[in-house]
């Protein structure tokens, strides 16, 4: 077979996902407003709605309400409900936007201070479902707080840091500002209620957040912690939290954040700088919502099934790329690379969960056989909780693409597709949930099974 061209020039990633309706609550309470005339743009219904739920921007289910337009510009001038003709459109993009700014950003930029973020900089911010990614330039401003000012909105966003798109999408006489914030050593990214820090100088081993973990911290709103506001009962079963190979303790930091009942907090990662990067985000992340006295335990090393048991929920999205069988035994792990760790944490799923808990996984088409190998010789159950399509992301790994031969392999053997003429390479992200069979002694108490199987088939087949 004649070698496989490379072409290192990135693609896409197919997002926002979607989710079909929005919920009923949401739904009626928009529909209402608009009936009884929001013509008036008085739009008073949206502020409830926004403070019912701190950790939701809403730009995803608005959007897929179809009361934005996918493509509504929401921060340019014309969107300004100082408009006079304006629509309604506009103006909720703005009052979602405008409370982004006021509160979100704010408060998570302040929350990062003692971490050691730079006076000014950039951060990234996903929206709900992935939505949008909006570039903001923020400042520290004494007595005042911090100011946040968009830079530029990616409506696909192409990788964690897309240099590129950003760049193409932002005015010429834009982009020496952006290109100034964006080459600072300092990666701060947010996602709905939670904001990390990587100093990229000091914290050397950490290697995300990266878009693998966005996708799984929203699928932990979008099926656990949205629901707990209103099912107490619930909130109490979902006790403790463990992240394995924690990284920049995105993860971590967002269950602490949005469970307010958990009493037991643990993060581990082989890398010690990951641990201790982990430990500050966490930290800086927890706020006052945390009711409950909370034990966190972080640990640096390589993952033990002996080591960790009885968890509620358990969130990891471990290295997934397989290495060429030959290679196997000849590579040791890293941040991507590898299966070890997704087969570790499977195997020890009969005792690393508590009877009613589930483990939330991201792992690509790549290690699929892996996945189910280890899941069907373990006896546990498992679902599939992305749409049925997954979540189609580039496939952009530098190292890789210059190994012809693992290339090729990956191409051949598993599941790396061509992407159209010239647009590189691309695999597809699906999240699963995991959790012991009924013989391992499962009850599902908090009920987050039956509400994962009755939102996954409203996603279809
Ligand atoms: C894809 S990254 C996870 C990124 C992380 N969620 C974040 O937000 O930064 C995978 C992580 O798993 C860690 N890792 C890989 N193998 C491991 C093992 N056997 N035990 C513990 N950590 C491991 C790596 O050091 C890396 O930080």
């Amino acid at each position: 077979m004649p070698p496989t061209p490379l072409n290192l020039t990135k693609t896409y990633y197919q997002l926002p996902y979607r989710w079909g309706p929005i919920d009923e609550q949401t739904q009626s309470a928009i529909a209402g407003q608009l009936d009884a005339g929001a013509g008036d743009h008085s739009l008073d219904f949206l502020t409830p709605l926004l403070d019912a739920y701190p950790n939701r921007d809403f730009f995803g289910d608005l959007a897929s309400a179809e009361l934005l337009r996918s493509d509504a510009d929401w921060f340019s001038p014309q969107n300004q409900p100082n408009r006079i003709d304006t629509s309604v459109e506009p103006l909720i993009v703005h009052r979602v936007y405008q409370r982004l700014l006021d509160q979100l950003l704010s408060s998570g930029v302040l929350s990062l201070v003692s971490s050691g973020i730079p006076a000014s900089g950039a951060l990234l911010y996903y929206s709900d479902r992935m939505a949008r990614c909006v570039i903001f330039e923020y400042r520290l401003v004494r007595n005042r707080g911090v100011e946040c000012v968009p830079l530029v909105e990616l409506r696909k966003p192409d990788r964690l840091y897309d240099m590129d798109s950003a760049l193409r999408a932002t005015a010429p006489e834009e982009r020496s500002a952006l290109k100034k914030v964006l080459m600072l050593g300092h990666k701060i990214v947010g996602h709905r209620n939670t904001f990390v820090h990587v100093d990229r100088r000091r914290d050397l081993g950490v290697a995300g957040p990266f878009l693998d973990t966005i996708l799984l911290n929203e699928m932990a709103h979008k099926y656990i912690y949205e629901h707990m506001h209103q099912d107490e009962v619930a909130a109490l079963q979902l006790k403790s939290v463990l992240e394995i190979g924690c990284g920049s303790g995105l993860l971590a930091a967002a269950a602490s954040q949005n469970l307010p009942s958990i009493t037991r907090l643990e993060a581990i990662d082989m890398s010690p700088e990951s641990v201790l990067c982990a430990y500050r985000n966490v930290e800086a992340n927890l706020h006052e919502s945390v009711q409950a006295p909370l034990e966190k335990f972080f640990v640096c090393g390589a993952y033990s099934g002996q080591r960790f048991s009885d968890f509620s929920i358990v969130l990891c999205n471990p290295p997934y790329i397989p290495y060429i069988p030959e290679e196997h035994g000849r590579r040791t792990a890293d941040a991507i690379s590898g299966t070890s760790l997704l087969e570790a944490v499977i195997a020890s799923v009969p005792t690393l969960l508590s009877p009613g808990g589930v483990l939330l996984m991201v792992v690509s088409d790549l290690a699929r056989r892996e996945l189910l190998v280890a899941v069907r010789e373990q006896g546990v159950e498992s679902l599939e909780v992305t749409p049925p399509e997954g979540i189609e992301v580039a496939f952009d790994q530098e190292d890789i693409l210059r190994n012809q031969s693992w290339l090729e392999w990956l191409v051949n053997e598993r599941e790396l597709r061509h992407r159209a003429e010239g647009d590189g390479f691309s695999h597809v992200l699906r999240c699963y949930a995991v959790w012991r069979s009924e013989a391992q002694g499962f009850s599902d108490d908090a009920g987050t099974i039956q509400r994962l199987k009755t939102m996954r088939a409203a996603l279809g087949t």
